[in-house]
């Protein structure tokens, strides 16, 4: 099928490799010229594993271009928008400037029945003021939220665990959707899945389509379920294994997006809020999320305690959230996420307090090797790195701070250009009176034994900010240990 995705970031370059992938023809369209040109030539712009073999592969094989022309959207059955909602620079709100620009942009190429399918997380209401500004070219609009993570987007692209699309609704005169039995539509073979949860009718086997075709003749089908059917074409391998298809209605796919995230930063500062807790009584707050993961209704990911979530979308995603939630009068329903906001910055203070008092409360001209840039492993970002953030504060206080990182170290001299950076982390070892773990790169976790580290540093003093260390180890070694949340 003929797609076109506009804005080629994170999202949108991941989703056009991954089309083409999966035998489509894409054509990804960006303002930014040199980004055109990397993605053109099969350079990923950031780092994202297994990216750079899908755009190499998909230009060789011409089903995959990119272009900085609008007009090459013209002809593709499916226009997905990808370009990116930051906070505003003044407020907690999502800046919708791009996804606006985006979509006027694409309104001259549009023809009647081509699909336009947001990707981007929107406070929820945007679509819905956006499938009136398409409805006169006589294409549709859908919302199609992604749910992919950095550094396993491209996996989480082909094979995600579910597919969300939402649907326009039959308007009645006051302009409220309705949804004429939308929400039973479900493709691929029959899953049992969420029932055990009491889930909703919306993953029962429906239609039975099991080769993902249309799930009512074309004579009866709506507006929405033919576009449901054109999205299932497209994701026919995910819909194929039977992965859950979820045909919704336009705000409750938006929400679906930023619940999933607010609901993943609650688990983050939950946990985090137990640490504090942990560090109030002498209680180890792994110990304990061990425990209580093993109850399959909590389960044991996302229970890892350490300076807390940040990135690209966690932070700014709940912060949008709560703004929304304000504007429609609700503000009170998610006030939580404030407190889930404040607990996650109180981590960040909390390893900052752990490095200087390791250093005798003055850490003025010590050596600190902060190792890890990036706001999670196996990723580039540096947006809202809670790593970053910390070794900026100790540097604030005097500290002689070098920072190491295996990919992160270009995008964080660039935005930090104060800090010292070490492009090895055996160099940025060097000397330290104190070592800080940051983001838990294997080259931490698992390849930095602590007899290796004790002779390169001064001071045989480790501040473990995401507890992915082994506490008995590095002691036993005669080092100062002092991990979140845990003893
Ligand atoms: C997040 C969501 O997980 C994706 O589902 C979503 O699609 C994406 O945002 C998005 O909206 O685009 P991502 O930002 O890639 O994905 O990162 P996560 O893996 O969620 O990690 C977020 C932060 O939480 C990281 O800083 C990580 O270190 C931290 N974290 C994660 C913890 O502190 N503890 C944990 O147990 C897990």
């Amino acid at each position: 099928m003929k797609l076109s995705v506009i804005g080629c970031g994170y999202l949108g370059a991941v989703h056009a490799a991954a089309m083409a992938s999966i035998g489509h023809e894409v054509v990804g369209i960006d303002v930014d010229e040199r980004k055109i040109a990397a993605l053109s030539a099969g350079d990923a712009p950031f780092f994202e594993p297994g990216l750079p073999e899908l755009l190499t592969q998909g230009v060789a094989a011409g089903n995959l271009r990119f272009t900085t022309d609008m007009a090459e959207a013209k002809g593709a059955r499916v226009h997905f928008i990808g370009v990116g909602t930051p906070q505003q620079k003044d407020g907690y709100a999502a800046d919708l400037t791009y996804v606006n620009a985006a979509i006027d942009a694409l309104i001259p190429y549009l023809n009647p029945g081509d699909i336009v399918a947001g990707k981007s997380t929107v406070p929820v209401g945007t679509a819905a003021v956006l499938a009136e500004r398409v409805a006169p070219t006589g294409a549709t609009l859908v919302w199609n939220p992604e749910f992919l993570r950095e550094g396993w987007a491209v996996e989480d692209t082909i094979d995600p665990d579910r597919l969300v699309v939402g649907v326009p609704g039959p308007s009645t005169s006051s302009g409220t959707q309705i949804l004429g039995g939308l929400s039973d539509v479900h493709a691929g073979p029959s899953t049992s899945s969420g029932t055990q949860d009491g889930g909703s009718g919306a993953q029962d086997s429906g239609s039975g389509a099991q080769d993902g075709g249309p799930s009512t003749s074309s004579e009866t089908q709506s507006e929405g379920e033919r576009a449901a059917d054109i999205l299932r074409e497209v994701y026919h391998p995910a819909v194929a294994k039977g992965t859950p298809f979820i045909v919704t209605d336009l705000a409750t796919a938006e929400l679906v997006k930023v619940s999933a995230n607010a609901f993943l930063a609650t688990k983050i500062s939950f946990i985090n809020a137990m640490a504090e807790i942990a560090e109030a009584t002498g209680a180890d707050v792994t110990q304990l999320a061990d425990a209580i993961g093993h109850d399959a209704r909590i389960g044991r990911r996302f229970l890892g305690a350490g300076i807390g979530f940040g990135g690209g979308c966690l932070p700014k995603d709940i912060r949008a959230f709560a703004a929304r939630a304000e504007e429609l009068g609700r503000g009170e329903s998610v006030s939580f996420l404030r407190e889930v906001d404040a607990i996650n910055l109180r981590r960040r203070d909390r390893a900052v307090h752990l490095v200087v008092d390791a250093l005798d409360g003055n850490v003025v001209g010590k050596k600190v090797a902060v190792l890890g840039a990036a706001f999670k492993p196996h990723s580039d970002d540096i947006r809202d790195s809670p790593a970053l953030d910390v070794a900026v504060r100790l540097r604030g206080l005097g500290a002689d701070v070098t920072v190491t990182d295996p990919q992160a170290i270009e995008n964080a001299r660039r935005q930090h250009p104060q800090l010292a950076y070490s492009e090895y982390r055996d160099d940025a070892l060097r000397g330290a009176d104190a070592v800080l773990v940051v983001t838990e790169w294997d080259e931490y976790r698992r390849h930095l034994s602590p007899e290796h580290a004790a002779t390169l540093v001064a001071g045989k003093v480790i501040v473990d900010g995401r507890n992915c260390l082994d506490a008995a180890a590095w002691r036993a070694d005669g080092w100062a240990y002092y991990g979140m949340g845990r003893p």
